[in-house]
């Protein structure tokens, strides 16, 4: 048996669709796919930070802006062959502090988005036998951490998302998987990194005693992306220096 190693990762031909890709691990993991030859088109709020071909759709409205532009732009017969759900935001106040409205905003960005983006895109990537979703999770899907709060209620959703998004599509070669990160200097975790005992507490606790950069995503998501991984679904990869096992 012989194989092509770069056929296994190339994504010649396919267009993905990643929501957060104006910062931090999503803009890696866009820059990324990009590499392994796909059409990336970039989504998240802030215009100048995701360049002249970027969306901007505030997805605490919820994802039928995103949607609606992103098919504008693919056109007729157009559509999205890699969905990547990386859009989060954690605002950790005090659960006692969190009322409805900010409730129903943390659970619109990091559940609800995922959620409509996938009834959109996954059925028609089903429709042309080929798809691939890959949801951005996090520890707190599994444990609490600093004013978890609502956040972690969501990504504990995003787990049981993947799982039904692979259920219901991998029959027709769509695969659902999540990546969980470990802690990642980003501007989602200043604040929690400039905490210094606290940050220097984590590094510590990793088995390879770094904290993450946003581009170590980058082959753990050209690989869930890429035709190579089509029997790898449902799965969550913690991409996380082994903080996870520890
Ligand atoms: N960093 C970590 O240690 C860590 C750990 C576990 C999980 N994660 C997860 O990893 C993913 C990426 O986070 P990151 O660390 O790279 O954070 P980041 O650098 O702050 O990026 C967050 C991204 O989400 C977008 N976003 C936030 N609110 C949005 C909204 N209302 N509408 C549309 N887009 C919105 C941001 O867009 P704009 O900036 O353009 O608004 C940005 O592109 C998130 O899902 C996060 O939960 C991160």
């Amino acid at each position: 048996m012989t194989f092509d190693a770069a056929a296994l990762f190339d994504l010649t031909g396919r267009t993905a669709l990643v929501s957060g890709a104006s910062s931090g691990i999503g803009a890696a993991i866009a820059e990324a796919l990009d590499g392994a030859g796909a059409r990336v088109l970039r989504a998240g709020r802030d215009r100048a930070r995701l360049g002249p071909d970027g969306i901007s759709a505030d997805l605490t409205r919820g994802a039928t802006e995103l949607i609606e532009q992103v098919d504008a732009r693919l056109g007729e017969g157009g559509t999205v062959d890699v969905l990547v759900n990386c859009a989060g935001s954690n605002p950790r106040p005090p659960l006692a502090d969190i009322d409805d409205a900010l409730y129903r905003e943390i659970l619109a960005v990091n559940l609800d988005a995922p959620f409509q983006l996938g009834q959109h895109y996954g059925p028609r990537m089903a429709e042309r036998g080929w798809g691939r979703i890959i949801n951005v999770a996090s520890t707190q899907a599994h444990r609490a951490f600093g004013n978890s709060g609502v956040y972690g209620v969501a990504k504990a959703g995003i787990a049981g998302l993947t799982r039904s998004q692979s259920e219901a599509w991998a029959p027709r070669g769509v695969t659902a998987n999540s990546i969980t990160p470990g802690l990642v200097a980003t501007p989602m975790t200043t604040a929690v990194l400039a905490d210094s005992e606290r940050s220097e507490y984590f590094r510590r606790r990793a088995h390879t005693g770094t904290l993450g950069a946003p581009s170590d995503f980058a082959a753990a998501a050209v690989f869930l992306a890429g035709p190579g991984s089509a029997w790898v679904t449902g799965q969550n990869l913690c991409v996380d220096g082994g903080l996870s096992v520890t």
